[in-house]
Parts: C-alpha cells; structure tokens; sequence
C-alpha cells in the first residue's frame, strides 16, 4: 500500500455565525437571553457562538404560538401546506453549502458527509412529505383524517439538520404545529431551518424552536398542551420521558439508541463487506444510531476479516472536519470523548484486544478517537452489550446460521442489521429471524426518505420515513 499524504483542502469559513441566538417563537427571535450556553467547536475547543437557555416560561409561549397557529394551519388546504414543505425543501437546497459548513463547524463531522448526506437527506425529507400533504385522505380511503395538534419534537446532535427534517416534516405536512428542541451542543443548524421558515413565509407559530439541555426538553415533554411528543436520543431519557407522558394522553413515539450486529459469512463477497463494516461503524464517528457495532464473523474467515480491518483502519484520514479529504471527523463533544474512552478501558480491562491504526496521529486540540476495533470479545463484555456511540467496532465469532442469530438476538436493542452473504436463501432467513427494524443485505446505513425506520425493544418505538413515519402524527376516524 503506498503511504502517501493528501494536500490540505480545506472548505471556506465564510459562513456568518452571530454572537449569540434567540429562540423562534410565533414567528419571531427572542433576543438572546441572560441564560446562555456556549456551542463548542469540537474540532478546535473554540467557542462558536451561544444559545440561549429556554426555561419553563419560553416553552410555554412556544407551546402557546403552536397551539394558536394550530387553529388555522391544521384547516389549510394540504396542497396549501405541501406548497411550504417544498419551498422550505428547495431553500434547504439552494442554502446547503452554508448548512453543510455550519453542521461539520458545530458538530464535528466530516464536510464530505455533511454535504454529501446530512443536508441532501434533509431536502428529501422535506420534498418527501410536501408529496403527502394533499395525498393523506387517499391513504385512508373512506376516513376521516385529522392533524394531532401540538409536537414537541426533541432531537440528538448525531444529525442535527437531518433529525429536524425527520420529525418536522411529517408533522407539518399532517397538519401539526411544531415545537422544536435541537440538541445543546448542535442547534446552529435547526436555527438556521426556522430562519429559513422565515424566508419562505411559512405562518408564525407552525414551527417555533426553543434551544437548551435537558430541562428545556423536560419542560417541554411536561408541557400540558403537548398533544405529541417525538424523541430521538438515550435510552435513559426515552424511557424518563415514557414514564412522565403515560397516563396523560400524549402519543409518544421514541427512536434510541443500538447495538446493531453485522452477520459476515464465509460465502461473502471479502472486500466489499469489509468496506461495507468499515463504513457502518466509522462513518460519523460512530455516532449513528444504527451504527454496525458488532461484527460476527464466520469462524473460518476471522483471520482474513482481521487482517482487512487492520489494514483498512490505516488508510482513514482522521482530523479537520472541514477537509474535504475527511473520513473521520471530530468527536461531538468532550462528554461523548470521555464516554467513549471510558469504554476502550473498559474493553481492555475485560480481557479483549484493541486494534488501532498504527500511525494514530491526531490534531492537539479538540476531542478524537481513531478508529479502532476489538477482537477476542466475550459475549458478556461491556462493549459486547453496551451503546458506545463512536468509531469502535467489537468483533466475535459463529460456527452456524442459528448461532449468529442467538448471538446478534441477545441485546436489549433492536434497530438494525447487516448481513453479508452471497446465497439468498440464506439472507432471506436471516432477515426474517433478525430482531431489528431494518435488515442491509450486503450494504449497510441505506436510508430513504420513503422508507421506515425503527426499532424494536429498548431502541423505541414507532416508525419515521415513509407513510408510516407520518401516522404518528394523523388521527384517522371511523
Ligand atoms: P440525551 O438523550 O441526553 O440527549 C438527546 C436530546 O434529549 C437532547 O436534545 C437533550 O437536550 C434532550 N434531553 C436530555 N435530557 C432530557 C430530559 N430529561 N427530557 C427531555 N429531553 C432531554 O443524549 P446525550 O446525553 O447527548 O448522549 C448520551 C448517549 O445517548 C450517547 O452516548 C449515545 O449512546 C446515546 N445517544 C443516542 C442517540 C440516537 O440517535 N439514538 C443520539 C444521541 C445520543
Ligand atoms: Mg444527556
């Protein structure tokens, strides 16, 4: 392999960021308030700019514009209301350079993935639902169908522009008003979508955004005029907030977190399911949801599979997100590097051995973890069982079809998996007997605005993309 070094090609900083945001409420910026917190740049630890803290007060009157714009936007023709999910769409489209900037400035990831997924994903979403806003009475034939009323939508820094789009579209297109809460670390970009409801005249209070952490989404979920609430986060705050919605009549859907098993057999095509692991754990830092976190191997090709990752994790260019040469970005945030650190302890600790790129090298400031994996993994280690949410990959062995599934069935998650094979039959069965909303044959991280996704057990429920993703949001009569 030849070792070579690729010149710096960095992408602009043009992009204006100001000092300090308001929140969007009925159609207008708060100025920002007394309480503040800092967004970091994870790439550099420099501070970018600070959002405002919404207390229970702000979250009210965001409530309350929901609830007032309600009266007329869930009455509006849905030709009239898919008109705006496609203007909101087309400017998404025409402002995404900018997006993309901000989304790798904020959070770390690579410029290639921001521009390349994040932001054209977010178009889709948006021109996806704008195709059901008039089409929702020819799904139900015969029924009536309705908007739910008020979403209180709560949204991760993994995708920040992206998981907006996922939850807002739906909802408006169905008729729904919005409150939205982007993550602490990551709301530069889910600020810049109110702006640009703004640009494109949708009405004041259909979608409002409060920023802050956990007590702002708290006082939001505990809202009682919140007729939905939509989370995508940990599974320890989903399953706080089931608790303080049950019994109050609030529809709940939750997408948490994973630990997605790949099923490699001997029969697979080598290179390119290795290709396809590499990218289904590394891409994003690993901070994806249905990251493909466990690898079983069949028994026979574990030394070739071994080898090939050994030799892959060497070539991924880690360090400045903004490089258009980038695979591996920066850790989101310090809480998350640490998290993930606590793992690779934990990993060696338990007896498994740690595989790391050679070279290792990464910039002096800011949080980064190179991509690594383990092998000699028990089934009952920590990093066998638990979400690490970064570029760690733990690897383990089957003799048989029966022994994968009993292996890659035995977590408390759900959402996603991997298969590689070259038999059909076999991928087939497999699929069927995986426990996981979506099942890749020999592909991985495929995702379509027309296609649910989901989890099963501890990584939620309820489905978004597709017609599915806007059920949650309808109320069907008769
Ligand atoms: P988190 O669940 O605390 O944050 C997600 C969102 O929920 C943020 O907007 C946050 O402000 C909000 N939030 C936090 N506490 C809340 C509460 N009590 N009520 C309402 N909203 C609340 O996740 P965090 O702390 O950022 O990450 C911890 C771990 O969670 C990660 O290491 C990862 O394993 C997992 N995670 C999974 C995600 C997924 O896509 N499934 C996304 C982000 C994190
Ligand atoms: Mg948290």
């Amino acid at each position: 392999m030849t070792d070579f070094d690729l010149v710096p090609a960095p992408e602009t900083t043009a992009v204006e960021i100001a000092d300090a945001y308001g929140h969007l409420i009925g159609g207008a910026w708060t100025s920002p308030s007394g309480n503040r917190m800092s967004s970091i740049n994870p790439a550099n630890e420099e501070v970018l700019t600070e959002f405002s803290v919404a207390g229970a007060d702000e979250v009210s009157a965001a409530v309350g514009a929901a609830r007032e714009a309600f009266k007329s936007w869930s009455v509006l023709p849905g030709r009239e209301r898919g008109k705006f999910l496609f203007a909101i769409a087309r400017r998404i489209q025409e402002r995404a350079r900018e997006l993309a900037i901000l989304e790798t400035m904020d959070g770390g990831k690579p410029i290639k993935e921001s521009r390349d997924v994040d932001i054209p994903e977010a178009a889709k979403h948006f021109f996806y639902y704008a195709g059901w806003a008039d089409k929702l009475r020819f799904a139900f034939p015969g029924r009536e169908v309705g908007a739910v009323g008020v979403a209180g939508q709560i949204i991760p820094w993994n995708f920040p522009l992206l998981m907006a789009a996922w939850k807002v579209a739906p909802a408006l297109a169905a008729g729904n008003t919005v409150v939205l809460k982007p993550a602490e670390t990551t709301s530069l970009t889910a600020l810049r979508l109110g702006e640009i409801a703004q640009e494109v005249g949708l009405p004041p209070g259909v979608l409002n955004i409060v920023t802050g952490a956990g007590e702002t989404g708290a006082a939001l979920v505990d809202h009682p005029d919140v007729d939905k609430i939509a989370f995508t986060g940990s599974t320890v705050v989903g399953k706080a907030i089931a608790k303080s919605v049950a019994g109050t009549g609030k529809r709940l859907t939750l997408e948490l977190g994973g630990k997605s098993p790949h099923i490699i057999f001997a029969d697979a095509a080598i290179d390119e399911a290795v290709e396809g692991i590499v990218q289904g754990i590394f891409f994003n830092q690993g901070h994806v949801c249905c990251a493909g976190s466990r690898l079983f191997v069949e028994e026979s090709i574990l030394e070739v599979i071994t080898e090939k990752l050994h030799r892959r994790i060497q070539t991924i260019r880690v360090g400045d997100p903004l490089d258009k040469n980038t695979d591996l970005g920066a850790i989101n945030s310090k809480e998350q590097w640490e998290i993930i650190q606590g793992f690779l302890k934990t990993g060696a600790e338990e007896g498994a051995t740690l595989h790391s790129p050679s070279k290792g090298e990464v910039p002096k400031r800011g949080y980064w973890v190179p991509p690594c994996f383990f092998t000699g993994v028990e089934p009952a280690h920590t990093i066998a069982r638990e979400e690490i949410f970064g570029p760690v990959l733990s690897v383990m062995t089957f003799r048989t079809p029966s022994e994968a599934i009993e292996r890659a069935n035995n977590t408390p998650y759900g959402l996603a998996a991997g298969v590689w094979t070259d038999k059909g039959a076999k991928a087939l069965e497999m699929a069927h007997q995986l426990k996981a909303g979506v099942v890749w044959l020999n592909s991985y991280n495929r995702l379509d605005a027309a296609s649910p996704f989901g989890g099963y057990k501890e990584s939620g429920f309820g489905r978004e993309g597709g017609r599915q993703g806007i059920l949650p949001y309808l109320k069907v009569d008769g």
